[in-house]
C-alpha cells in the first residue's frame, strides 16, 4: 500500500490531522497534532472505543494506515464483530489499513520494557500514522515494573515516530481522568454520562491539547451507527 499524502493543515507551525469525529475538528483548531499523544477517559460505555476506531478509519479512508492494540485479549474476530455494527467500517480494513495487535496475552508476562519493545517493534513493522492503545489502563494492574515510568516511558516512545497516538483511559465514576496518565500526554479527551432530568446525556469536553486554542466547556454528542461519534452544535 502506498502511503499517501494526507491533508494535514499547518496552523501556529502544528500540523494537524483530521479526528474523523464530526464537529471536533472545529473544536481544536482543525485536528489532532501531528506527532501527539492524546488521551480519551470515560467511565464504562462513555464511547472510547468507538472514538479510537472511527479515528482510525477517517485515516483508512485517507490512505494512513493504523494500528489497534487492545490490551483486552480480545481475538480479532470480537473486534470485527463490534466493528461491524458502524457504517463507517469497512471490513477490508482490518489487515490492510488497519492492523490490530492483541498485546493482553502477554502484558502478565513481561515487565514494562519488554512490552515497550513489543509495541515498537510492531510499529516499526506497519509504521502506522495512527495508532490507538486501548485500553491503557488496564496495563497499571499487570505489569510488574512501575506503571509511571512504563507511561512516560510509553508516552515518549510514541512521540518519536511519525504519528498521533490514541490511548483510551477508563475511569471510576467520580474520576475525570487517570492521573498517572495526564501529564505524559499531549490532549486530554474526556467522554462522559450525565442525568438530566431522568434523561442520561452524553458530552465530550477538550480538557487540554497543546499547542492549541481549544474550546472550553462540555459538549453535547451523540453516538450513532452511522458516524459513530458525533459533537452536537449547541442549539439556541
Ligand atoms: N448504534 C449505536 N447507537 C447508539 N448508541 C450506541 C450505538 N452503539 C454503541 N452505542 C453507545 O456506545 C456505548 C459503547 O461504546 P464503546 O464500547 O465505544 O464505549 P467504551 O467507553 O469503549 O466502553 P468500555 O468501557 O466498555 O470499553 C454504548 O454504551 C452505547 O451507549
Ligand atoms: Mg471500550
Amino acid at each position: 500500500m502506498n502511503v499517501v499524502e494526507y491533508p494535514m493543515k499547518k496552523m501556529q507551525g502544528l500540523s494537524r490531522i483530521p479526528t474523523g469525529i464530526p464537529g471536533l475538528d472545529e473544536m481544536i483548531e482543525g485536528g489532532f497534532p501531528f506527532p501527539s499523544v492524546i488521551l480519551v477517559s470515560g467511565t464504562a460505555g462513555t464511547g472510547k472505543t468507538t472514538f479510537a476506531l472511527k479515528f482510525l478509519c477517517k485515516g483508512a479512508e485517507l490512505g494512513e494506515r493504523g494500528l489497534y492494540i487492545t490490551t483486552l485479549s480480545e481475538p480479532t474476530q470480537w473486534m470485527l464483530r463490534f466493528a461491524s455494527q458502524f457504517d463507517f467500517v469497512k471490513p477490508e480494513y482490518f489487515g490492510n489499513e488497519i492492523v490490530y495487535m492483541d498485546l493482553g496475552a502477554i502484558l502478565r508476562e513481561m515487565d514494562g520494557n519488554k512490552i515497550l519493545d513489543t509495541i515498537e517493534n510492531k510499529i516499526a513493522e506497519v509504521i502506522p500514522q495512527r495508532i490507538v492503545i486501548d485500553p491503557v489502563t488496564v496495563v497499571g494492574g499487570m505489569i510488574r515494573s512501575d506503571y509511571r515510568t512504563f507511561l512516560f516511558d510509553m508516552a515518549n516512545m510514541l512521540k518519536n515516530w511519525n504519528a498521533t497516538t490514541v490511548v483510551t483511559g477508563e475511569v471510576n465514576p467520580n474520576d475525570l481522568y487517570p492521573p498517572e496518565i495526564a501529564y505524559a500526554v499531549d490532549g486530554i479527551i474526556l467522554l462522559m454520562f450525565s442525568e438530566e432530568a431522568g434523561a442520561r446525556r452524553k458530552y465530550l469536553e477538550v480538557l487540554k491539547m497543546r499547542g492549541t486554542n481549544h474550546l472550553t466547556g462540555r459538549q453535547s454528542i451523540d453516538i450513532t451507527r452511522s458516524e459513530g461519534i458525533v459533537v452536537l452544535k449547541a442549539r439556541f
